[in-house]
């Protein structure tokens, strides 16, 4: 079938043609949002799962949403090498500078001068003025070096000048478990006075499950902080109309064989289903309709492309010392395996592997679903370590 009318979409953050199966955790954004604009306060969210279950996805929704009613989104991403203050930073300059005018109201000019002294914090050329004269506005402060008073003093001046708009500060945080211990616990010390004292501000942070445990280990109060929400992966009804929906868009019919069948292969997890679906609508031969042949040649497609790819591409980044290590934690499967038993297997002490283990932690191969277990970041992982050759 036609690829330029291709419905699919597997990539890493790309928005699905038919977003399904997040009402819920949408609702509870809007909920929050609207909350806030009305002078209430509302759950900070902390979206977790495994790597491409579509918690990047969540995150443009939300922020969508909430610039759709004009409120300040600084949209950021963890783990790129970038301090949070100079990630925050360089992400509130685009909103503030649309917002930047003569005639805006004390709080705003206040939360603009606030945000220059916070730039200069971490940069001291300071090149920014949003083109206004700021000396004789009060505000400023977010340069005293220290973490939290920084980012508390230019969240709430941002915020403040956000609510004085008739919005709020949304600030969204995507892969969030890469966050220092000291970033997280600023943030959710701010999102702690935020709640005390109303702040038009929410947050949502999104990363590895291991994110509700890092968060707990930076503050202990961070449990009852957040509304914890575990992103899914599909049920069979959902992975259906995630085939189905965009494709009747294009006036496509899937047979039902054929979409119970790639529901079945993908296992409900979003990134497969898109790429199957996408493999199977290239090579369908028809005009309007999915057959079950389609979908089998789509399917072992698929699975091509993702073990040249997506498998692969993590395959690779590891060393052969951390490859050694994923081989011994691929016999437990995808469920996850206990840190001794991997030591035992390769006739080492725990303790020695620790270096390997964390490094194969930051390259985003495996995470710590708790303490002394390790799991792989993708479903199938432990697959295709399996059928790898051994040297
Ligand atoms: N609700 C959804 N409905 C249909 N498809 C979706 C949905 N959410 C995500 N997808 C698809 O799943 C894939 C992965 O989405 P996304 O990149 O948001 O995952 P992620 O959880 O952020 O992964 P990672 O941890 O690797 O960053 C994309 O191809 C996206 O189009
Ligand atoms: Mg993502």
């Amino acid at each position: 079938m036609d690829s330029v009318r291709n419905p699919y979409s597997p990539g890493a953050g790309r928005p699905p043609t038919a977003l399904v199966g997040r009402d819920d955790h949408l609702r509870e954004w809007d909920v929050g949002v609207e909350r806030i604009e009305t002078g209430r306060t509302a759950q900070p969210l902390v979206l977790y799962g495994l790597r491409g279950v579509g918690k990047t996805v969540l995150l443009s929704q939300f922020a969508r949403r909430a610039r759709d009613r004009s409120w300040i989104v600084a949209r950021i991403e963890a783990g790129t090498g970038k301090s949070l203050r100079e990630l925050l930073g360089e992400a509130l300059h685009g909103p503030l500078a649309d917002l930047a005018r003569p005639s805006a109201g004390v709080r705003l000019l206040r939360g603009l001068k606030t945000a220059l002294t916070f730039k200069a914090s971490y940069d001291a050329s300071g090149s920014w003025n949003f083109g206004l004269d700021l000396s004789e506005v009060g505000g400023g402060g977010a340069d005293t070096g220290l973490l939290d008073t920084d980012l508390s003093k230019v969240i709430h001046d941002v915020a403040d000048a956000a609510a004085e708009e008739r919005a709020g500060l949304a600030i969204l945080i995507d892969e969030a478990q890469d966050l220092s211990v000291e970033e997280l616990a600023a943030m959710c010390a701010i999102s702690h006075a935020a709640g005390q004292d109303s702040w038009a501000y929410l947050v949502a942070l999104a990363g590895l499950p291991s994110l509700p445990r890092i968060l707990a280990e930076a503050k202990s109060y961070s449990e009852r902080l957040f509304s914890f929400q575990p992103i899914h992966h599909f049920d069979d009804a959902q992975a259906t109309r995630v085939l189905t929906v965009p494709a009747a868009d294009e006036g496509v019919e899937w047979d039902d064989e054929a979409a119970e069948y790639v529901v079945r292969e993908a296992g409900g997890y979003p990134y497969f289903l898109q790429q199957f679906g996408q493999d199977t609508w290239n090579d369908a031969p028809g005009q309007d309709r999915i057959a079950f042949v389609d979908a089998r040649v789509g399917v072992a497609r698929g699975r091509a492309a993702l073990d040249a790819g997506f498998f692969r591409a993590r395959w690779d980044r590891a060393t052969r010392a951390e490859q050694r290590y994923l081989r011994a934690m691929a016999i437990d499967g995808d469920q996850g395996s206990g840190s001794g038993d991997i030591a035992a297997r390769l006739g080492r002490k725990a303790t020695s592997l620790g270096p390997t283990r964390a490094n194969l932690i930051g390259k985003g191969l495996v995470y710590a679903p708790e303490h002394g277990m390790i799991a792989f970041t993708v479903p199938g992982m432990a697959d295709f370590v399996v059928r790898q050759p051994d040297f």
